[in-house]
């Protein structure tokens, strides 16, 4: 189970664990310091007014606190959310069922908003613009359309895949951000946080040290807390420590610089079997053993961000960093030693 830890982890969202974890307030959200200052004052210059707030985009990888974020948001206006889901959406009914539903001000949170179905989507683009929707009712002759006031909303969207986002859905959000992952000092933070709520012994080192091993990622952070956790509690006295922190991590093959056997995999298999690269994302796929879209969505943005691997329109290559982390020559400097 070990090498799916980071993919078993980020595929779980919103359990009861992590949502005894999320912080309810801005005050509470760690990091992200342009993104949280920015909306915090869309939300004063919106209160100030007396208006709604405008729809709102959030993107970035999984776990980094779009969801979290949407309900702070929420929270601050002091209005309800309704969370859904693009893929759930089945008809342009299902929509106008939720939005019809929504009082003034509320906030419509529709979480992977680019698995939404066209068809649904474009029902959006007035009910954003306008707030009014029209639904056809009836068919053949006697098809009409009706069209229904909405009382004005919020819509947050949250995508891990920004890209895949249509123009004009993008063209309606007032305000679009982006998360990024999050640094050592941020998720030391947010673990000695966590350990708080959940009453760990936990010193500022053994937090650094956990935080530095969770891929930028707030909800592995938590997730490796917990294990580690596990760990101190049968082995440790209860104690966590840099040393109980490493022998718990080192457990669940994540590696000091916070690597796991898959992300190691992929490395390995793109310098041996595939000379370095250039190598498409199928062909890498199907010899490291995981699908496409898990590659491109869980393991390469860190990979990238962390410099040991790039695309270019080839393919994927790695670094210079990637072959070092491996005891290996560059391969520049290999073909100068033959
Ligand atoms: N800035 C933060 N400060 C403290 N904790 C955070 C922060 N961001 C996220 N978390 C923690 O990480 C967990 C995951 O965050 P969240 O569910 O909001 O991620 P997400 O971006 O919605 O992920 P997904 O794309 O998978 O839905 C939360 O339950 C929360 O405990
Ligand atoms: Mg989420």
């Amino acid at each position: 189970m070990s090498e799916h830890f980071i993919t078993d982890t980020l595929n779980r969202a919103d359990t009861d664990f992590e949502v005894s974890l999320r912080p309810i307030r801005f005050e509470d959200y760690i990091g992200q310091a342009k993104v949280k200052e920015r909306l915090e004052l869309f939300v004063q210059a919106a209160k100030g007014r007396g208006d709604v707030l405008d729809h709102v985009l959030l993107s970035g990888p999984p776990g980094l606190g779009k969801t979290t974020l949407a309900h702070i948001l929420a929270q601050a206006m002091e209005v309800n959310i309704k969370v859904t889901s693009g893929p759930v959406i089945d008809k342009p009914g299902d929509l106008a069922g939720l939005l019809t539903n929504l009082e003034r001000g509320d906030i419509l949170f529709i979480d992977e908003i680019h698995r939404m179905q066209r068809a649904v989507e474009e029902y959006l683009y007035s009910a954003m613009e306008d707030f009014v929707i029209d639904i056809m009712i009836d068919q053949g002759p006697n098809a009409r359309s009706v069209r229904l006031n909405l009382q004005p909303f919020t819509l947050i969207g949250a995508t891990t895949r920004s890209g895949l986002l249509t123009a004009p859905l993008r063209s309606r959000f007032g305000l679009t951000n982006r998360l990024d992952y999050y640094g050592a000092e941020d998720l030391q933070t947010i673990i000695l946080r966590s350990a708080r709520i959940l009453n760990v012994d936990i010193s500022d080192d053994g937090a650094r040290e956990i935080g530095a091993r969770a891929r930028g990622t707030p909800r592995i952070a938590n997730s490796l807390l917990r294990w580690v956790r596990d760990f101190a509690q049968v082995r440790a006295g209860n104690k966590i420590d840099p040393e109980v922190a490493d022998q718990a991590l080192s457990m669940l093959d994540i590696d000091r610089d916070g690597l796991d056997e898959m992300d190691k995999r992929i490395l390995e298999t793109i310098i041996r079997k595939f000379n370095g690269g250039p190598v498409g994302l199928n062909s890498l796929a199907v010899s490291v053993g995981e699908e496409a879209g898990t590659l491109e969505e869980v393991y390469e943005p860190y990979l990238i961000q962390e410099g040991y691997m790039k695309r270019t329109p080839q393919g994927r290559v790695v670094t210079a960093h990637a072959f070092e982390k491996f005891g290996l020559k560059p391969r520049g400097q290999q073909e100068e030693l033959l």
